[in-house]
């Protein structure tokens, strides 16, 4: 463990400084592009109005024989396509693959300045942070790199789950977490053959009552990993995301599952298909009627402390911080989406 002193000094000579807080920016959506396919490229700017983050994956789902154009392609669309407001992400290989040393080298040498995020998957713990962290400030200061590159780990392993809270607190760099429901099933062991969301097996059976029908209710199988990875997160001051929905003909199952994960605490979720943008959009904004009611909540106390009743419910300074989060992430979606800001009357 560094020294408070170290944590925050550039790892190479000409890296840029480390953030000392993360860039406030929102981020309900991670719309995951595949960048060796033309046709969908070529979409990418007029998707990128409705996204909050665009990403290029070059991992799974990419394969083998396309890694070279994948990563090429995701090269040019971050050198020629206009993204407007959209953040611009990579997924790299995973560590131990043989693309990720030229998925790293080469795209901080050609784009490092247009990259904000690098997502790295398959994370098994600090060593894997540090590592990145360490190639990534070399590559910077080669390159000139303004402005520093953060990481995003996803949470997809056992080991990764085991070790989830000193990945949080690895880096300065660190920016969040996303679960990765598909991968971290198979590395658990889980008997599921499913991209996130729920599994109708997962159940609890109420009480036996003679004559009586016993009741099945489902559960959620990703409940603790999800709380889990948003304690690890938020107490080191990162993001915390649900990843996947596969199944793109349950649209319902996907809001259900990502609004679990709002409530939770998460900023966002990845969107792999377009259907899926709107979802997030609306999951992860701000109900306007909580933003109200989080409002008038601020305004009975104006300096966070004491106790209100509004409407027979008894308000406080926590309840007060409660508000703020909710009054200050409307304020976030409402500066980028005018829509937005007057159904929150801001
Ligand atoms: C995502 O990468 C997953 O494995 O779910
Ligand atoms: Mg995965």
């Amino acid at each position: 463990m560094k020294t408070p002193a170290a944590f925050y000094k550039p790892l190479a000579v000409g890296a840029p400084a480390p953030y000392r807080e993360l860039p406030v920016r929102v981020e309900r959506m991670i719309h995951f592009v595949p960048p060796h396919i033309e046709k969908v490229v070529a979409k990418v700017p007029e998707i990128a109005r409705t996204v909050d983050v665009v990403l290029g994956n070059l991992e799974d789902a990419i394969p083998a024989d396309k890694k070279e154009e994948a990563r090429a392609g995701f090269i040019s669309l971050a050198r020629n396509a206009d993204l407007g407001s959209a953040g611009l992400w990579t997924r790299i290989n995973c560590l131990n693959s043989p693309w990720v040393l030229d998925d790293l080298t080469e795209i901080v040498s050609a784009v490092g300045n247009r990259l904000d995020v690098v997502m790295l998957p398959k994370v098994e713990g600090p060593w894997d942070i540090h590592y990145t962290d360490q190639l990534l400030a070399q590559l910077e200061a080669r390159h000139g790199v303004d402005k520093p590159i953060l990481i995003h780990a996803i949470l997809e392993t056992a080991e990764g789950v085991k070790n989830v809270e000193s990945i949080a607190t690895a880096s300065p760099r660190m920016h969040g977490m996303s679960l990765g429901p598909a991968d971290l099933a198979a590395s658990r062991g889980m008997k599921t053959t499913r991209v996130g969301g729920g599994h109708p097996d997962y159940q609890v059976l109420s009480d036996p009552v003679e004559g009586e029908t016993r009741t099945r209710f489902q559960q959620d199988l990703w409940h603790y990993t999800l709380a889990k990875m948003v304690d690890a997160c938020l107490s080191a001051g990162l993001k915390a995301f649900y990843g996947p929905f596969g199944d793109f003909s349950d649209p319902q199952a996907c809001e259900a599952q990502f609004r679990n994960a709002f409530l939770m605490g998460c900023a966002g979720a990845w969107t792999l298909h377009p259907t899926q943008i709107d979802i997030a959009k609306r999951v992860f904004s701000p109900d306007e009627g909580e933003v109200a009611f989080a409002k008038r909540i601020l305004e009975a106390m104006p300096d966070g402390t004491g106790a209100v009743m509004i409407d027979g419910k008894m308000q406080d300074d926590a309840t007060w911080k409660q508000a703020k989060v909710i009054v200050d992430l409307a304020r976030q979606v409402a500066s980028k989406d005018p829509e937005a800001a007057a159904r929150y009357g801001l």
